[in-house]
């Protein structure tokens, strides 16, 4: 099978790193054609090209490999390439998240596929096993650790009392970070891959402004050294749940006791739960950031296309969320401490409060309300 590859970057060259050793092998019939890349000082191979058209228009191409990740112009190509008749594999978790209906209506009105493995949880098979899943029953609840990135920064935080910067230009240098670490730090990567997940669990499209999403930009030492006086670690959760009426669905960091299993799972590492009735919980854990990683995630898309491998998701609902029934307190360090007083459990001596057990949808009401940049919220003990 010819394919195109659109980027050329930390994922798109690991994708030729895998499909040329296995072409070398013969094992498999993947073939890159053409990759597209953004400017000259890319044409490092003689299959590149900056001519998308060669690519789009080429008969022999069956299938177009998206990792360009960004909006534009990857959803521009990726409908196109749709259009055209071509399959589609993306690791794009920003374009598929807002595009993802769309995209599913085009792949459905020209016969052809999209697959998006890679775009969770970089090499861990999640979109595939919540596929075998659902063959048999539904998924109540998801909860997972999504992003390498500051899963690395917390995880080097704690290990080493280093400052947040510090360890983000770490995860930086080691090929980890979105282009813009914005959308690592402030939670949403991390709730573009919670949206996704949520769409392929629950068959559901929730909006993604109505999705609760806290990061880490303003995590501070003193916030790991409160984790480490109560046998805490700090992580930052997607979170998921599908009563069957609505969705609760939320991005925060957590405090999690050491015990807990997400609490050990460290480095650039992703790990999610998930929860259904006869399977109950079963983990998934695994690299979810890094080019070989996220690349084998692609590969094995490409070959589940290759080999016809269904991936029909079923009817899906616009289902609205609802926190109400996510209790707990919460950890906020804010300068803002006398508009918490209300919901105030505790005050530590750094100052950042514990609140009273209370509903998330209310946190967030208030935080948002505060109006403090700078403040850092996470919850504490989430089960
Ligand atoms: N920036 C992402 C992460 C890459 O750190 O998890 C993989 O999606």
């Amino acid at each position: 099978m010819k394919i195109g590859l659109l980027g050329h970057g930390v994922v798109g060259s690991g994708v030729t790193a895998i499909t040329d050793s296995c072409a070398r092998k013969k094992v498999r019939r993947l073939e890159v054609t053409r990759i597209l890349v953004k400017d000259e000082s890319e044409l490092t191979d003689p299959r590149c090209t900056l001519n998308v058209e060669e690519i789009l228009q080429d008969p022999e191409i069956e299938l177009v490999a998206e990792c360009m990740g960004g909006l534009e112009p990857a959803h521009t190509m990726v409908s196109r390439a749709l259009e055209a008749g071509k399959h589609v594999v993306t690791s794009n978790k920003k374009m598929f998240a807002n595009y993802c209906e769309e995209l599913f209506g085009l792949a459905q009105e020209n016969g052809v596929t999209i697959r998006y493995e890679a775009s969770v949880g970089g090499g861990i098979p999640w979109m595939s096993n919540l596929t075998r899943i659902k063959r048999l029953e539904s998924v109540l609840s998801f909860r997972g650790i999504l992003n390498g990135t500051t899963n690395y920064i917390l995880t080097r935080m704690e290990e080493t009392g280093r400052d947040f910067e510090e360890c983000l230009a770490e995860a930086q240098k080691l090929g980890y970070a979105e282009k813009n670490p914005t959308d690592d730090i402030e939670g949403y990567d991390v709730m573009y891959k919670a949206a996704i997940t949520a769409m392929k669990a629950f068959n559901a499209t929730p909006a993604l402004d109505a999705i609760p999403m806290y990061g880490i930009a303003n995590v501070s030492s003193v916030d790991l050294a409160w984790a480490a006086e109560k046998n805490c670690s700090l992580k930052l959760l997607a979170c998921g749940s599908d009563d069957g009426k609505s969705i609760s669905l939320w991005v925060m960091p957590v405090f999690l006791k050491k015990e807990d299993i997400l609490a050990n799972v460290s480095g650039n590492f992703n790990a999610i739960e998930c929860n259904s009735e006869t399977l109950g919980k079963a983990s998934f854990i695994g690299q979810g950031a890094g080019s070989l990683p996220t690349a084998h995630a692609v590969v094995q898309d490409m070959l589940d296309v290759y080999v016809g491998q269904d991936t029909a998701l079923g009817e899906m609902e616009s289902r609205t969320i609802c926190n109400d029934n996510i209790h707990a307190q919460f950890y906020i360090r804010t300068e803002n401490r006398e508009f918490f007083r209300p919901v105030t459990r505790e005050v530590l001596l750094s100052g950042a409060i514990i609140t009273e057990v209370m509903p998330l949808s209310e946190i967030d009401r208030m935080i948002k309300e505060s109006e403090d940049a700078a403040l850092f919220a996470a919850m504490v003990y989430a089960e």
